[in-house]
């Protein structure tokens, strides 16, 4: 459960989304088993959608993890995609490389090996969309370096940002996790009203943010 749907609504959307490839249905399924937190499968159906609506063609990943979502994304906009994902642990990293190969599509995914704040500083390309799935607590600080790597009608995501509900509501707060409570605030409150970009949030999976990044900005 998602903590932020209700059960029953979760289940019956998910009941509604055809069943991918069998090799991508393993993966997600072997993932779900070894408990690494990939996106759910609404909002692996949603991006998809954006995907393929925005004829996106180059994505930017942050938290590669095993590479699902990357896979995920490679395999939405088609041979032609290419997506750079950023990850800091060095045994995702070659879990990712071991699942990227297997699935043939390590033409289309370039990892790249570090921490986010630091790797992003050094990237001077731009792209269609960027998926920000790393710490929480750290969106706030990517900020900048994301709006200078997207291009002018690209699409800035923004998974788990409602966080278990603990965003929306203090009752639900963790004592330890209020600093990354605190910074998502912060974080939705500065996308929510930036000058470049139009953001809806969605209660989604764990509350997906999404932000359109003006054309004359
Ligand atoms: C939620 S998982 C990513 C799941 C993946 N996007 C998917 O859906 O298949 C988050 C990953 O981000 C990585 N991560 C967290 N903070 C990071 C940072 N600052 N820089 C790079 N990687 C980071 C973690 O090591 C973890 O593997």
């Amino acid at each position: 459960m998602s903590e932020i749907v209700q059960d029953y609504i979760e289940d019956y959307i998910r009941g509604l989304i055809p069943a991918s490839n069998t090799q991508m249905e393993d993966f997600r399924n072997q993932a779900i088993a070894d408990e690494i937190p990939i996106i759910h499968l609404e909002v692996q159906k949603h991006i998809e959608l954006l995907i393929q609506s925005h004829k996106v063609q180059s994505i930017l990943e942050v938290g590669t993890a095993v590479g699902f979502s990357a896979a995920v994304f490679a395999q939405a906009m088609g041979p032609q995609g290419l997506v750079d994902t950023i990850e800091r642990s060095f045994k995702m990293v070659v879990q990712a490389d071991e699942n990227i190969t297997r699935l043939g599509l390590k033409n289309q995914i370039t990892q790249i090996i570090g921490d986010a704040q630091e790797k992003l500083t050094e990237l001077d390309k731009t792209y269609d969309m960027i998926f920000l799935d790393g710490a929480k607590g750290h969106y706030i600080h990517l900020l900048d370096d994301c709006l200078r790597c997207l291009k002018p009608g690209g699409l800035l995501i923004s998974d788990n940002v409602l966080f278990k509900g603990m965003i929306a509501s203090n009752d639900l707060v963790i004592r330890r996790k209020i600093t990354i409570v605190k910074r998502m605030r912060k974080y939705l409150e500065t996308i929510s009203n930036h000058p470049q970009l139009v953001t809806s949030i969605l209660p989604l999976g764990d509350g997906l943010a999404i932000s359109w990044k003006k054309e004359l900005c």
